[in-house]
């Protein structure tokens, strides 16, 4: 596996490649590599014959300077986990001053209303920030693939709202949300849990897991359920729980039945840690 810190050096080597015999796959991260990553990698070393993993906190993409300055930093450790268990060719693992200029910001790009509702209320110009370096990595990388987990929904439709603006023929995979044996969506911010809060952590599949039981009940009501069942526990707090069109992320009056798909989306704190799921239907 080779290590790149130095966009011109990928650049010269990825130009090498015979991009006619070739498939790039690209899976962006910002690190402390969980399960959720690891199937993504795997996703694209079974499509692709180059697997490229980019490990970088991007600064644009928080609101919150605590939470950029406290996000959990593993670089060694996820350097040694690609290199001895999955099949990633290589890891591109950029300074800021690589892709940034200084003091440069978030660029603007219009979506089409799909960063106004959900993460969008709650993290504001956060899309701004994830499209804006994601478009950086596509210019340098230039993968055919990119691959994005199901978990963050809003940010997959906004990647592939962002390639479709950019005009860039990259595809963009989804892939399906990995769970503990207990359920929780795998996430980075979980090592900030300890074992009290990841047994309240367990509530946001389990509301998710209701409506999904329940989805013949109105969304009203299925709402109100979820709203009370938070409304009991001190140790959690319910910031959204929405209804949504799967691809448009509008919401929703009804939940229909398939061939539509349908999504349950929520954000929760935990103590101090916010997380966010979400079902499909
Ligand atoms: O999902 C993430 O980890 C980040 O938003 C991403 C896509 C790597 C961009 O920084």
């Amino acid at each position: 596996m080779l290590i790149f810190r130095n966009k011109k050096k990928l650049q010269t080597y990825l130009n090498e490649i015979p991009r006619n015999e070739n498939i790039i796959g690209f899976v962006p991260t910002m690190g402390s590599l969980h399960e959720g990553h690891l199937q993504l990698i795997k996703e694209s070393t079974k499509e692709c014959t180059i697997t490229i993993c980019s490990i970088f906190i991007n600064p644009t993409q928080f609101n919150n300077e605590e939470d950029l300055k406290n996000y959990p930093r593993n670089t060694e450790k996820d350097i040694n986990i690609l290199n001895k268990t999955t099949d990633c060719n290589i890891v591109y693992y950029p300074e800021i001053s690589d892709l940034y200029k200084k003091n440069e910001k978030a660029h603007y790009y219009n979506f089409n209303g799909l960063d106004k509702s959900m993460e969008g209320i709650y993290r504001p110009n956060h899309f701004n920030g994830v499209a804006t370096v994601l478009e950086k990595f596509f210019r340098i990388i230039n993968p055919n693939i990119a691959f994005f987990g199901e978990k963050d929904l809003q940010q997959l439709q906004i990647v592939k709202k962002l390639v479709t603006l950019l005009n860039m023929p990259i595809k963009i995979v989804g892939v399906p949300t990995k769970r503990d044996k207990n359920g929780i969506a795998m996430s980075s911010r979980n090592n900030f849990l300890n074992n009290h809060q990841i047994q309240e952590a367990l509530q946001l599949y389990a509301s998710l897991q209701y409506c999904k039981d329940n989805k013949t009940n109105t969304i009203k009501t299925l709402r109100s359920h979820i709203i009370s069942k938070f409304e009991k526990n001190a140790m959690i707090k319910l910031e959204y729980i929405e209804f949504v069109d799967f691809e448009t992320l509008r919401p929703i009056k009804k939940i229909k039945p398939s061939p539509c798909k349908n999504a349950i989306c929520i954000a929760a704190y935990i103590g101090d840690v916010r997380l966010i799921d979400n079902i499909i239907l």
